[in-house]
């Protein structure tokens, strides 16, 4: 039997899809307008149900539609403001176009919202062209809460919270039989009776008491004029989604799902409930904000249109989107775009930015579960200097704890932390511990008792403190959605509190689904009591993000604000770009997961959430020598970048490989750390412009079709476009390098290659294909050493990319790397560019003054060679000396060593 529930295991589903077609009416001639806000009744024709539509209209442009219940039984949970959902988000004033009884027409800049009374339905506009269309399939369907004895009753009584009924513990999956849905889809239909599961439900016979009963929402959101959708992170799907009619939808509820399947519409560890659609003329965005257990059906319908009168008139492709939610208030987000930069935006503007990390999360991470004592790490660091291999991180994971006590260590293994952490910080190095958010059983145990005593537990729903198993044995959960826990365990990360720690130590939130081994999808029950009072169904998706962002406020007031956090998570939702990193938990040894790492981390960073990576090597199953070595290649160039593997695996640090894959290994990680001034300075502009920091390459060629779906390369930044090598034994990888008029060189050889076309890249052990995009300018360290902190004073290189038209740009940015004292102003931004045969640098910002300095240039595609080159800097000129290379057409100006705070131009000189 399977381990996570399907769609057709969930009773609301069933009812949401095979229900009978429920016909809503807008009452809009009693809508009321005011400001930003128009709200209107909306009933249910048989005069069951009384709802309030919501529009609301932001300044970004950005239209929130909500339904609630006009007088619920019990209110429905909506994720607080200002949690998910940045708060003060500004409005816009609504303009009304035309209203009778029958429809209303408003509008939002070159938006238009017209709503059809009934039945109910609503269609917004861009520019003139319907791109969004809601319950055009009539699928809108909210069950209000009412009074049990409405329905079929089932007697709950007795039941112990969570536990088998004895007489359905054997109890297989509902039989299923083929026949069609409502919409038409193929999906498997079962043959239970729709009202069964509306006061009780049962899994592997685990029982969920449902004491309020049932209370889903479902809709259908058309994307008119759409082939291809993007976003609902985390799944091991393709970067543009396909069709669900044929599999199962695509389901969003956070889950431990050890080596998961690729290619499976089953959850991960955490959710985005969001998606892009983006066609060769407008991109736009969709949000169903919602933490329950949610289902997503896509149905792509190529040349059809939405109605008969447009029919004749348009024919355009469009992507069906059914959404289905276990509770909660429906709340839907359009986001018009038109640009994908626009969609980036305005994500951001609802959610929150994603930040810039402190320097040394973008280093190499050195990771397994477990460095199993002091000796072990102090061993794996003094091997890895031996090898000349830099890294900025070793993690502890759960087993350096007093026996799974986290915020407590093994004393006999490690027996003065501190000491280790002050030695390893010399040289640049930060140690990541483990915090999970089970709590051991033990009344020893400080945090279990005062957590006992405050009622910070998450209840089962007969009041008790919930008790499940995690790594500890018996452990309590922490009830992060209360403030005040979140801020209880913000506290125990001081310095004070967390006995051996200090400022270089970071942390790590993993099995925050949460996960409850034995329990249905591994995670609590949904009967189980939060603060306030709300059911763990109603917000199970948010739990993790909260216990991030708890830890992020611990890591914040133990420096009194001053030092940036990191905190990794494994379960994630919108908004945790703001909190810190993520990675793709539980992965395979295996190169489809290899390949997968492109599509999952470049879906993350649509939504802002881009400081993602994989398990290097794969963290279940053993990679061979080559897999481990391409899977360095690849994620040396991805932003979170570090190796992990489970307990019990062969080591694979990588001073343990084969002398070639050692070399081709630490050749990856140098180029990650030759990079990390362009790494940063994304990270920047991710935080400032809301720009992904690796980026599919349709974003960056938005009418180029063959971009659309194209998965197995990315572009980091605008500058780097990176194919690597993701199949054994290859001699050679076909590269499709997007822009008719653009040109890559590759950075290896600085030949030029011709964008709009493939090429076939030869490869051997250590190569990754990555070209520098013509028309950039990238900043690159120009040594390596054994941390990003050491290398933070070392010159940096400029590699500039000419393109057809013999210019480029590019930025660096530079800070402390640690503080919040650049949001003061204490930073430094460089803009660089090239133009008629003059290099300039910019100066935007230059509070902060570096020590190093930029010592060298190449400038590829250089078509002459120049016969001097004249540096001028205050008002002083100096020739440089300068070499060229017919053959790849590349200058390099050497050794300049201008302090890379100062201003400065060179003109390349050349006989008239
Ligand atoms: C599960 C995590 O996904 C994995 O990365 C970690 O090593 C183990 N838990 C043990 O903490």
């Amino acid at each position: 039997m399977a381990k996570f529930r399907t769609c057709n295991d969930a009773s609301f589903f069933r009812r949401q899809k095979y229900g009978l077609v429920l016909k809503y009416t807008a009452c809009i001639g009693d809508a009321e307008i005011e400001d930003n806000v128009a709200k209107i009744p909306l009933n249910r024709d048989d005069g069951s149900d009384k709802l309030i539509l919501q529009f609301r209209f932001y300044k970004n442009g950005a239209i929130r539609v909500t339904v609630d219940e006009a007088q619920p039984l019990r209110p429905r949970y909506s994720i607080p403001e200002g949690d998910v959902l940045e708060k003060n988000i500004e409005g816009y004033r609504i303009t009304v176009v035309k209203q009778s009884a029958s429809a209303m027409i408003l509008k939002l800049y070159d938006s238009e919202l017209s709503v059809v009374s009934q039945p109910f339905t609503a269609k917004i506009s861009c520019a003139g062209q319907t791109v969004f269309s809601l319950n055009s399939y009539n699928f809108f369907r909210i069950e209000c809460y009412r009074k049990k004895s409405y329905m079929s009753q089932q007697n709950v009584t007795g039941l112990q919270p969570g536990k088998r009924k004895a007489s359905d513990s054997t109890e297989d999956e509902p039989p299923l039989k083929k026949s069609k849905s409502k919409d038409g889809s193929k999906n498997l239909k079962p043959t239970v009776e729709l009202n069964q599961g509306l006061w009780e439900e049962d899994y592997q016979g685990v029982v969920d008491s449902k004491p309020y009963g049932p209370s889903s929402i479902g809709a259908d959101v058309v994307f008119v004029g759409f082939q291809h959708l993007y976003g609902l992170p985390e799944h091991a799907l393709r970067l543009s989604l396909d069709n669900t009619e044929m599999s199962s939808p695509i389901k969003l509820y956070n889950a431990d799902h050890y080596g998961y399947a690729v290619g499976s519409t089953m959850s991960l560890y955490g959710n985005v409930p969001a998606v892009i659609a983006h066609s060769p003329d407008i991109t736009v965005g969709f949000m169903w904000l919602n933490a329950s257990e949610t289902w997503v059906s896509i149905s792509k319908e190529t040349w059809v249109s939405i109605s008969k009168q447009e029919k004749t008139r348009n024919e355009r492709p469009q992507v069906m989107t059914h959404w289905v939610s276990e509770s909660g208030v429906m709340d839907m987000f359009f986001m018009p775009g038109p640009s994908p930069w626009d969609i980036f935006k305005q994500y951001a503007d609802l959610t929150g930015k994603s930040t810039l990390p402190p320097l040394f999360a973008l280093g190499y991470h050195q990771c397994r579960w477990n460095y199993d004592d002091e000796a072990d790490v102090r061993s794996v660091d003094a091997r890895l200097e031996e090898q000349q291999i830099p890294y900025d991180v070793i993690w502890l994971d759960i087993e350096h704890t007093d026996g799974k006590r986290y915020f407590t260590w093994d004393k006999a293994k490690f027996p003065d932390p501190k000491a280790l952490i002050n030695d390893l910080a010399r040289k640049g190095h930060k140690v990541v511990t483990i915090v999970d958010p089970h709590i051991k059983k033990d009344p020893d145990y400080y945090i279990f008792r005062e957590g006992t005593e405050k009622g910070y537990f998450i209840k089962d729903f007969t009041g008790k403190d919930c008790v499940g198993e995690c790594w500890p044995g018996d452990s309590c959960w922490l009830d992060y959605t209360n403030p005040e826990v979140r801020d209880y365990w913000a506290s125990q990360f001081s310095l004070e509190k967390y006995q051996g720690s200090t400022l270089q130590l970071h942390i790590w939130n993993d099995m925050n689904e949460p996960s409850i081994f034995g329990n249905p999808d591994t995670t609590m029950t949904k009967d189980a009591v939060h603060y306030k009072g709300w059911e763990h169904r109603d917000l199970h998706n948010v739990y993790g993000m909260y216990q991030q962002m708890a830890t992020y406020k611990g890591l914040l007031d133990r420096s009194s604000g001053k030092e940036r956090p990191f905190v990794l998570s494994r379960s994630f939702f919108a908004g945790s770009q703001r909190w810190g990193a993520v990675w793709t938990g539980d992965n395979v040894a295996s190169w489809e997961h290899l390949k997968l790492s492109m599509p999952m981390l470049m879906t993350l960073n649509l939504f802002g959430i881009n400081l993602c990576g994989t398990d290097v090597g794969g963290f279940e199953g053993e990679p061979t020598a080559e897999l481990l070595t391409r899977w360095y290649q690849t994620a040396a160039y991805q932003p979170f970048f570090r190796e992990h593997s489970t307990k019990g695996s062969k080591r694979r640090e990588p001073y343990l490989q084969p002398p070639e894959h050692l070399e081709a290994i630490r050749q990856a990680i140098y180029a990650r750390y030759r990079l990390l001034p362009y790494w940063y300075t994304l990270f920047y502009e991710a935080e400032i412009h809301c720009r992904p920091v690796i980026r599919p390459l349709w974003v960056e060629f938005p009418k180029e079709e063959q971009t659309f779906t194209v998965e197995d390369c990315f572009m980091i930044g605008n500058a780097l476009l990176v194919h690597p090598v993701t199949t054994a034994a290859a001699k050679s990888v076909e590269v499709y390098c997007p822009g008719e008029k653009e040109l890559w060189y590759d950075v290896d050889s600085n030949l030029a290659l011709n964008g709009g076309q493939r090429h076939e890249v030869a490869v051997t052990l250590k190569k990754t294909p990555v070209f520098q995009r013509g028309g950039t300018i990238i900043p690159r360290k120009a040594k390596i050493q054994l941390s990003s902190e050491l290398m933070k004073d070392d010159p940096v290189i400029l590699y500039i990319g000419l393109d057809s038209q013999g210019a480029a740009c590019g930025t660096l940015y530079i800070d402390d790397g640690h503080s919040f004292d650049y949001k003061s102003g204490n930073y430094l931004y460089l803009e660089y560019s090239f133009k008629e045969d003059r290099i300039e640098c910019r100066v935007n910002s230059c509070n902060y003054k570096p020590q190093s300095s930029v010592n060298k240039m190449y400038i590829v595609g250089m078509e002459k060679r120049p016969v001097s080159a004249t540096l001028v800097q205050e008002s002083a000129s100096t020739e440089l000396q300068l070499t060229y290379n017919s053959g790849t057409k590349c200058l390099t100006l050497p050794v300049m060593e201008v302090p890379v705070w100062k201003p400065w131009t060179i003109q390349l000189n050349y006989n008239s």
